[in-house]
């Protein structure tokens, strides 16, 4: 039998898909629940029903659930090693194509994009390249154009951006403003950023590289294998390359045999 706060959960995600468009009727089940459990005890809703006719009478509900709903912890060269097979792959692949364009999907607050701009900067290749970086959240694309990030997480990035093939002194990169990191413009003059959602929205280019890490880790199986066969396999060229995240596969995915496996622990993926 079906328990009781499944039933209401489920007629709330309906709800909010039909009144806001926002589909995550397809979210790993026990992380939406206990996003939900933790907003209705946080907001001092009494019920899981007390929530819903809140939502549909007040957008601005829907706007701090969606919040809740957008896990946005993100760090610069996030597993370093992605970024030393990436180095590796780019030059192989991309010296003599005359532009690259490279879609960043759920990029969070932006650092996985800087990232990005540093490495290519480095190969020597940035000014030929277009990096597209997307998000469902607003607030957190708004914050990644700003260029500032937490100062006190400068020496962690450091440690990464040197373990990831870094060839500078990372504070080249940036000045020290109060509590922030100012970002140099120069890295994001090739940057376009913009809301999206992997659920509902279509493609919108055809790219090179699609990078999309520590999403699918909140979609049940059957939303990861929409979002590759449909958006992400149709966004790719051929010879294109998938960057996904450490605990994410293309196992149970169709397109899983249209895709070479180029590095199975560090998750990159090539469009045959
Ligand atoms: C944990 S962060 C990952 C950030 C970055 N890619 C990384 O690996 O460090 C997950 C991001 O996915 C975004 N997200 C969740 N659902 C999404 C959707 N349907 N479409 C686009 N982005 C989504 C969240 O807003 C959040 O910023």
């Amino acid at each position: 039998m079906i328990e009781n706060d499944h039933i209401e959960i489920d007629l709330l995600l309906e709800a909010i898909y039909r009144k806001y468009g926002y589909d995550f009727r397809n979210y790993a089940y026990s992380s939406i629940k206990r996003r939900i459990f933790h907003f209705i005890e946080n907001e001092s809703f009494k019920s899981i029903s007390d929530l819903q006719g809140a939502l549909l009478k007040n957008e601005s509900v829907m706007e701090k659930l969606l919040l809740t709903f957008s896990i946005n912890v993100t760090q610069m060269f996030r597993n370093p090693q992605f970024y030393t097979i990436f180095r590796k792959l780019a030059q192989e692949l991309f010296s003599n194509m005359p532009i690259i364009r490279i879609w960043h999907a759920g990029c969070s607050t932006g650092e996985e994009v800087y990232s990005m701009a540093i490495l290519l900067t480095e190969l020597g290749i940035y000014d030929k390249c277009r990096l597209y970086a997307t998000d469902i959240n607003e607030k957190v694309i708004k914050k990644a154009q700003s260029r500032i990030f937490p100062l006190s997480q400068m020496k962690m990035y450091t440690q990464n951006y040197l373990d990831a093939g870094g060839e500078k002194s990372f504070s080249e990169y940036y000045t020290a403003r109060y509590k922030g990191a100012l970002f140099n413009a120069d890295l994001a003059k090739n940057m376009i950023f913009s809301v999206h959602n992997l659920v509902t929205d279509k493609s919108f280019n055809e790219f090179h590289v699609v990078i999309c890490r520590n999403v699918f880790i909140y979609f049940n199986s059957d939303l990861q294998n929409k979002v590759i066969d449909n958006l992400f396999y149709g966004s790719l060229m051929s010879g294109g390359l998938l960057g996904l995240g450490d605990k994410e596969s293309l196992h149970l995915s169709n397109s899983t045999e249209h895709f070479k496996v180029l590095d199975k622990q560090l998750r990159w993926f090539q469009k045959k």
